[in-house]
């Protein structure tokens, strides 16, 4: 993995071909169209994050599963609703009134490491629109979707970015590593 220095933040996702990151229903099931086993480098990148962010759908969607798997890194759940009766001890809320002091923060409690927007579609947007991005990892699985919530949906503003790496896989995905600061 290419080394930029810390802290950067960063979106790292899966996409379909047609750039959706989820079927409009939200679910899940279609990225087996790569074996479960493929994890993409995720440990390696996971082992530099120092802090994440997460939209709430998100954070609903993951613990409804009955296990957080982010125990060891505290993540901050962008929520405008109560928080749940229960809910992991690294885990806390956020009104998202003030994204820009809140990556800054999040950045100094990184340090060393990364912050990573854990998605959804929502998170990336509002924080590609204030400017807070500076990397995005896309993994485009080999299947198109037709139809669903868009991995960066509009609006933010036109830009160049910088591919820093890429990674083609023999179950047909590809990764790119785009810098955008
Ligand atoms: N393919 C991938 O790699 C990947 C990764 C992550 C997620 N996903 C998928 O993404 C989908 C969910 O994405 P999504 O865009 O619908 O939702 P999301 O971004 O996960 O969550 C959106 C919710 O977060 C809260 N929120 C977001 N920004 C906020 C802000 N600035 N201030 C306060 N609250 C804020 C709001 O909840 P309140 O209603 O509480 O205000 C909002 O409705 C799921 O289907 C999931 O599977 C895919």
């Amino acid at each position: 993995v290419a080394q930029v220095a810390a802290p950067r933040v960063q979106i790292y996702s899966a996409s379909s071909v047609d750039g959706y990151l989820a079927p409009p229903d939200g679910s899940l099931e279609w990225l087996e169209v790569v074996d479960d086993a493929a994890d993409f480098g995720f440990d390696d990148f996971y082992s530099h994050v120092g802090t994440a962010i997460c939209g709430r759908t998100t954070f609903d969607q993951v613990t409804g599963f009955g296990r957080w798997p982010y125990d060891n890194t505290p993540v901050v759940v962008l929520t405008t609703h109560e928080p749940p009766a229960d809910y992991p001890a690294n885990v806390t809320f956020d009104d998202g009134s003030d994204l820009t002091a809140l990556t800054q923060r999040l950045r100094e409690t990184a340090g060393e490491r990364n912050v990573w927007l854990l998605g959804g579609a929502k998170v990336h947007q509002q924080f590609l629109a204030a400017g807070l991005v500076d990397e995005i990892w896309t993994h485009v699985l080999p299947i198109l979707l037709g139809d669903g919530i868009r991995l960066l949906p509009p609006p933010y503003d036109r830009r160049p970015v910088r591919l820093i790496e890429s990674r083609t896989y023999e179950n047909g995905a590809v990764m790119g590593r785009y810098s955008l600061t």
